[in-house]
Parts: C-alpha cells; sequence; structure tokens
C-alpha cells in the first residue's frame, strides 16, 4: 500500500476521495487546508465526516490563507453549500488539531522516498513546507494534485476560462511548486469531467448519508451546467494511485501564471515543440499530466470500493 498524507479543503468530492484512499491506501494523516470554506470549518468537517465513516485516521490543521491573495469563500459556497461539505453536519467538534506543516516535514523526515503527498485542495501548505524546507523535495516520492485545467477536448477552467479552482485559490503557492525539481503528477479537469456519477450510480451505494451529502452538488451540475449527475474531481486521484495503468499520461513542462485575467491559468508545454531549445528546460521540470482515462474501468472501480 502507498503511504499518503492527505491534504485537503474537505469538499464533497474531497469526502468521496477520503473515503476511497481509506480503503486502498496508507494514509499516515489528513492535513487540512482553507479553500472550499475557511480553515476551521475544513478541520471540523473533517473531523466531523472521519469519526462518520470510522476512518481512524489523525488529522492536523494547516494554513487558513493562499500565499499572497486575500480569499473570499463565496465561488464554492453554491457548490459545496454554505459550510462547504453539504451542509451536513451541524455541529462543531472539540478536537485539538496539531499543526499540518510540522506534521508534514517531520513524516517526510521519518520516511524518506516513501510519502506521496495527496492535494486535492490549494497547495499552500505543500508550497509553506518547501518555502521552509527546500531539502525535503528530494524525500518525496512525488506530489500528486487535482488542479489545473488544459483546454484539451474542450475541457476549460471551472473559475475563469483557463483557471481550476484548487490553482485559482492559491496561485502563488502552485507556481512555486511547478517551479521546484519536486516530481508531480497532474490529474486536471480535462480527465476529471469525464467519469459522471448519475443518480442511478449514487443510489447504487445504497448510502443514505452519501445521497444527503450529494444533495447541493447535484443540483449545481443541474442547475449551472444543465446535466444530470455529479464529476467527483478528486477522487480520480486516488483511481490514478489504484492503478496508473487506466491513464493516458503526457509528460510536459507546466507552468502557472498568478495575475488579473489569467489567475490561476495552467499552460502545458511539450519539449518537442522547442525546436530551438529556447526555453532550455531541464528534464528535472517535466510532469506528468493526465490527459486521458479508462472511463469504464476508473468508473466501476470507484463504485465497487464505495459500496458499503
Ligand atoms: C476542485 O475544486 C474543489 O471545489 C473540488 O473539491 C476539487 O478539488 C475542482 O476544481
Ligand atoms: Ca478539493
Amino acid at each position: 500500500m502507498n503511504k499518503i498524507i492527505f491534504d485537503t479543503d474537505i469538499g464533497i468530492d474531497d469526502a468521496f476521495a477520503l473515503l476511497l484512499a481509506y480503503k486502498t491506501q496508507n494514509i499516515l494523516g489528513i492535513t487540512t487546508v482553507f479553500g472550499n470554506t475557511n480553515i476551521n470549518q475544513v478541520t471540523n468537517n473533517a473531523v466531523l465526516f472521519s469519526k462518520k465513516f470510522d476512518i481512524d485516521v489523525p488529522i492536523y490543521k494547516g494554513c487558513s490563507n493562499s500565499l499572497v491573495y486575500n480569499n473570499s469563500f463565496d465561488d464554492s459556497i453554491n457548490i459545496h453549500g454554505n459550510n462547504g461539505l453539504g451542509d451536513i453536519f451541524n455541529d462543531y467538534v472539540n478536537y485539538v488539531a496539531y499543526d499540518a506543516l510540522e506534521f508534514i516535514i517531520d513524516s517526510i523526515n521519518d520516511n524518506p522516498h516513501e510519502i506521496i503527498l495527496v492535494a486535492l485542495g490549494p497547495l499552500t501548505n505543500i508550497a509553506t513546507v518547501i518555502k521552509k524546507c527546500p531539502e525535503l523535495v528530494s524525500k518525496i516520492k512525488f506530489l500528486i494534485i487535482m488542479g489545473g485545467a488544459f483546454g484539451t477536448d474542450g475541457c476549460f477552467g471551472n473559475i475563469t476560462c483557463n483557471s481550476e479552482f484548487n490553482v485559482w485559490s492559491d496561485p502563488h503557492a502552485a507556481q512555486l511548486i511547478f517551479l521546484s525539481k519536486l516530481p508531480i503528477v497532474v490529474v486536471p479537469l480535462d480527465v476529471t469531467h469525464k467519469i459522471v456519477i448519475t443518480e442511478d450510480d449514487l443510489l447504487s451505494l445504497n448510502n443514505n448519508f452519501l445521497i444527503d451529502l450529494s444533495r447541493c452538488y447535484m443540483s449545481f451540475y443541474r442547475n449551472k451546467k444543465f446535466f444530470d449527475g455529479m464529476v467527483l474531481h478528486d477522487p480520480i486521484v486516488i483511481s490514478y494511485l489504484i492503478e496508473d495503468k487506466w491513464f493516458d499520461v503526457k509528460d510536459v513542462y507546466v507552468e502557472v501564471l498568478t495575475d488579473s485575467l489569467y489567475r490561476g491559468s495552467t499552460l502545458m508545454y511539450d519539449k518537442k515543440y522547442d525546436f530551438h531549445n529556447i526555453l532550455h528546460h531541464n528534464d528535472s521540470l517535466l510532469r506528468k499530466v493526465c490527459l486521458n482515462l479508462d472511463v469504464v474501468n476508473v468508473k466501476s472501480n470507484l463504485l465497487s470500493i464505495l459500496k458499503i
């Protein structure tokens, strides 16, 4: 089993990803980050969701704001409900969550070359760790992120036409990560959009809690995207960890833009088009970007593991 650290701003699709990961990976810890809502609410939601599904993994509290921008949470409220997790929990728990950054640093030092960082929210925790301890870059097995949008297969951003929510939320953190030598696998919207979970798929899981949890997410897709069903972005990252052979991956350079209209835009560049070696790029900066997947296998595996 892969040893992973599960970094999340636990929205509805992150919650599904957590269930999938708990059943298939060795999760050393859950680290929270602001994103779908504020950090205290995110951490509270992570604690309550884990309790509900007997997920016995320590939870650590991470960054409350992006490196440069101030965040408003309005963009995701419609999608993940007013409290960031489908308005399914009303209570606050008394949980002492220790520092996520320290946990990430200590875990990597204790398990050199063994840990996969799984980032399902803004990349602020990971970027801050790398800023603080750049020597850790060579000790991380790899980082896998749900993030980015490259415009392939007619699939563009979900915040602006070029930018995806996680990258948009902290573009400077994403930029810092893509400038580092960290090995990175990217699971962008281009590929997550290909898996649609329908109402019937959801019912087949036989779990009323998951049905309630998904209600506002389903209505977002019905009312704003005009189709029945939902796209669960974050679990697709775990599908890659379960079986990377289901994914078509391209080795490309990735760049992140940070400002104004282009905030959070991700661009990829295929080395073979650098005809005149103008970019002087280094092969260690090539990233694995998933651009297609085996829809039938990924979806049936996801549903069968989530079935209780
Ligand atoms: C990403 O944004 C969040 O709302 C989802 O949880 C996912 O991680 C998709 O753009
Ligand atoms: Ca997420």
